[in-house]
């Protein structure tokens, strides 16, 4: 059974906690969805002593996220656009995942990318690939797929019918990529 780590870096249940809460439920396999909100994670302090160790001078929930991510097949991370970029709640996680950057702990895990804006969804495409772009290549992450919506108000995705279909897609991508690993108990619509 595969194992799939979903992070949600919005600060209110909205568009992005849609999206991964509608794959969340359509995937099998063991999975966790993790809102980042509710978390303590404190900002990288600039230290570098994860480049000797590949471990965090700060003890926070980032301890057992970092653990979390080591053991995942694939994570799916899901942001709200502001200002052209990943929400603060994200960025600070991306911060603390450093200690995986010199031991090149995470090299070739999967990951999905997903951006909601309130602009249009090819606006954030643009944006999403760029502002991850150092995290996709100092971690040495394999990106299966980046999507991007739009969205403005909380309960925007909840109603409009057209978001499903690229929700499909979605779905369909983490199926194919986990019978790209040998994980044929995953059944493709
Ligand atoms: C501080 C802030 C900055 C924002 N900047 C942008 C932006 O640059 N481009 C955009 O398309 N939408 C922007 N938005 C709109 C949000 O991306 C939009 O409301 C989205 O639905 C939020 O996702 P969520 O519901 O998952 O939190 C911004 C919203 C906030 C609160």
């Amino acid at each position: 059974m595969a194992k799939y780590l979903l992070i949600s870096g919005s600060p209110r249940k909205g568009n992005t906690d849609f999206v991964l809460s509608r794959i969340f439920e359509s995937i099998e396999g063991e999975k966790e969805l993790i809102f980042l909100r509710d978390k303590n994670i404190g900002h990288c302090i600039g230290c570098l002593s994860c480049h000797t160790k590949p471990q965090c001078a700060i003890n926070d929930d980032m301890t057992e996220i970092r653990q979390k991510m080591l053991s995942a097949d694939m994570i799916i991370i899901g942001t709200p656009n502001y200002f052209d970029n990943v929400s603060g709640l994200l960025k600070d996680f991306i911060d603390r995942t450093h200690p995986f950057y010199k031991a090149a702990l995470l090299k070739d895990k999967k990951l999905i990318l997903i951006m909601v804006g309130g602009g249009k969804a090819e606006g954030s495409k643009e944006f999403l690939d760029v502002v991850m772009s150092g995290f996709v290549k100092y971690l040495g992450l394999d990106l299966m797929g980046s999507y991007c919506f739009q969205a403005l108000y909380s309960n925007d995705l909840r109603q409009n019918p057209e978001s499903n279909k690229q929700v499909e897609e979605i779905i369909k991508t983490i199926k194919i990529a986990s019978l790209k690993e040998g994980r044929e108990d995953l059944n493709l619509p």
